[in-house]
């Protein structure tokens, strides 16, 4: 096996979040040094709770979960619950935590994990807004040169948006933040809708982690079986997409997605777009490209992946 990829999950738990950090605990193949919990779905007191209760759920309370922005760095802050429920985590009856917060900001826990880590061995995983990122960024420009890569859930364009006809959520609740990533010159892949819609929890799916029987398995489909109801109204789909674990399943399985190397431009002007991820698919513009952007997925194989590792927990 190659060396393990160390790794910070920055995340706004909601189920998917969830799943994709179910995912990452269960896999070997990654070292979770630390989550970094953001406002989105809900906001950030319900997001820092959510992703202990997830860890606790993995059996790691030895995690480090760190509380970062309550706002995005300019706009107001928009949530999900229509979503995710007013826990951010409805579907299942969890626990309250008992693992501890960590009293450390998450933006000064990226910062200093870049700086103390050998250059180019820290990978950041944003499955939320990209507050935290961005702030990070701002507050210690050298951390750019030093991040290995930011693999990240968010935006859209074949697909268009989801909280808007032009923005996707992540995207839209902190456009600014966006372009500050993308603008960041750290290598990027980016899972956009185009891609995420493609990862149906089908009914059939979903059956297969309530048939793991176990505490982990059973959990997850009560969470997707929450989640999945808003899309499948919306779009009269058998399953709801399940975008943020397909950032941990790239990390894991990258061969099981397929995309292209192209300008990612983020709209933070106009109300009508404010949010759009404007990707130059057809390189038809000379604007540098800053993300590999995917498209396609093997959607059985990514289940299969998932079930799989998150039968070992
Ligand atoms: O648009 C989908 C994204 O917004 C996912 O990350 C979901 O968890 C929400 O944060
Ligand atoms: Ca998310």
């Amino acid at each position: 096996m190659s060396a393990v990829r160390r790794i910070i999950i920055d995340t706004d738990p909601g189920q998917d979040d969830a799943v994709a950090i179910l995912l990452a605990l269960a896999s070997p193949e990654l070292e979770v040094i630390g989550i970094t919990a953001v406002a989105g779905n809900v906001p950030l007191a319900l997001t820092q709770k959510n992703a202990r209760m997830i860890c606790e759920l993995a059996g790691r309370p030895d995690v480090r979960v760190h509380a970062g922005a309550v706002r995005p760095l300019v706009r107001r802050l928009v949530t999900a619950e229509h979503v995710h429920g007013r826990t951010g985590l409805d579907g299942p009856q969890l626990p309250e935590p008992t693992m501890p917060l960590q009293e450390m900001h998450a933006v000064d826990f990226i910062v200093q994990t870049l700086l103390a880590e050998e250059p180019g061995t820290v990978t950041l995983c944003p499955l939320g807004p990209l507050t935290n990122i961005a702030a990070a960024l701002n507050r210690a420009p050298e951390i750019a040169g030093r991040i290995k890569e930011i693999v990240l859930m968010g935006g859209g364009f074949f697909e268009g948006g989801n909280v808007t006809p032009a923005a996707e959520f992540n995207i839209y609740v902190d456009p600014h933040a966006a372009e500050i990533v993308f603008s960041s010159g750290v290598p990027i892949v980016m899972m956009p809708l185009d891609v995420t819609h493609k990862a149906l929890t089908t009914a059939k799916r979903v059956a297969a982690f309530r048939a793991l029987g176990t505490k982990v398995g059973i959990a997850t489909a009560e969470m997707l079986e929450f989640f999945e109801r808003f899309d499948e109204e919306k779009y009269g789909s058998d399953g709801g997409p399940l975008h943020d674990p397909c950032v941990i399943a790239y990390l894991v399985r990258p061969e099981l997605f397929r995309g292209r190397h192209c300008n990612v431009a983020v709209e933070t002007g106009s109300e009508i777009t404010m949010g759009m991820t404007v990707i130059d698919w057809w390189g038809v513009t000379d604007r540098p490209k800053n993300a590999t952007v995917m498209r396609d997925i093997d959607s059985d194989g990514f289940f299969a992946l998932l079930t799989e590792r998150l039968g070992r927990l």
